[in-house]
């Protein structure tokens, strides 16, 4: 199985376009050790020809661009992209969909029916792109069933419904649903590997952490340094609890989990938001996860399991 990943940041990037913190400014004008990243989104494929996107972000032109296997070869219109999961239906994850209106053929979508309710509602982004390329809905069920995926042959996927938050834009914002947001133990039967992919996730349930116990690498929700990392950065009110991701700091925190792994798992952070102070590549705080063995995603690290 290799895993890409095409954009480590959360929501806005890093540097978000209109964010002077020190994180920003320092990334933007160079006095930072800090790479850019664009938002959330990887690549998976079993066969090294056909990639899955897990989530398409707004800049998935770019992401593209940075990425030559996922760039068209064969026929004069054509990509190696053979279909898209979606986590949730928040705008960094579902955006680029509409990026993807010249395809050829309806464009594959897998999403659970409460993200495909949101994006034919309140973001109606599918009912939009039936006007371009069309849309083919495959339907996640939340009842346990094994998802496979033609283009990712070899690969079984259960899919766990994981604490979290729905956009700002749904009604189901305050009173999330399952099925707002999703994660995915990928499991490659010949190797017997499995990876664990949630993005976002506001809390580590009982099943949460058996599929990491499962996992020989784990792709997790990194967004928050701390809960008020916001507050303290003075960009917003709001906490990571707010906006339904479990910071890496504190008792329960994604640290503590990640530690308790065992030690030949890697742990990755993914979605890491602009104001997280991991995001020096030379600081104190990555100093500290690199103790814990945890490391930090970028865009364009490859992960062969
Ligand atoms: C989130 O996961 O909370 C998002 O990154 C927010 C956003 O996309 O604006
Ligand atoms: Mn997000
Ligand atoms: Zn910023």
């Amino acid at each position: 199985m290799l895993i890409r990943i095409l954009g480590s940041a959360a929501g806005g990037g890093f540097p978000q376009w209109n964010c002077n913190c020190s994180n920003c400014r320092g990334v933007r004008d160079g006095s930072l050790d800090a790479r850019p990243r664009t938002q959330s989104s990887i690549a998976i494929s079993s066969d090294a020809e056909r990639w899955i996107l897990f989530n398409a972000a707004p800049d998935l032109h770019r992401q593209i661009q940075a990425n030559p296997p996922l760039q068209p070869r064969r026929e004069l219109r054509d990509t190696p992209i053979a279909a898209v999961v979606l986590s949730d239906g928040q705008i960094d994850h579902t955006a680029g969909l509409l990026l993807m209106r010249e395809h050829r053929q309806p464009l594959q979508v897998y999403a659970t029916a409460a993200v495909h309710q949101d994006l034919t509602t309140g973001l109606p982004l599918l009912s939009v792109l039936q006007h371009y390329c069309g849309v083919e809905w495959r339907e996640i069920a939340l009842d346990g069933a094994l998802l496979q995926i033609a283009a990712l042959p070899g690969i079984e996927i259960t899919v766990l419904a994981v604490d979290g938050k729905p956009g700002p834009y749904s009604p189901f914002r305050q009173n999330p649903r399952a099925g707002d947001n999703i994660a995915f133990l990928l499991h490659e039967v010949s190797s017997g590997r499995r990876a664990f992919y949630a993005p976002g996730l506001a809390a580590i349930t009982p099943p949460v952490r058996a599929a990491l116990e499962a996992s020989h690498c784990v792709l997790v929700d990194g967004t928050f340094w701390q809960d008020d990392e916001m507050i303290r950065a003075g960009v917003s009110t709001k906490r990571a609890a707010d906006l339904g991701h479990l910071p890496q700091c504190g008792p329960g925190g994604m640290i503590e989990m990640l530690k308790s792994l065992r030690n030949d798992t890697r742990r990755i952070l993914v979605h890491i938001n602009n104001t997280n102070p991991i995001l020096v590549d030379s600081g104190p705080e990555r100093a500290q996860l690199e103790a814990s063995g945890i490391e930090v995603a970028f865009d364009g690290m490859e992960i062969r399991l």
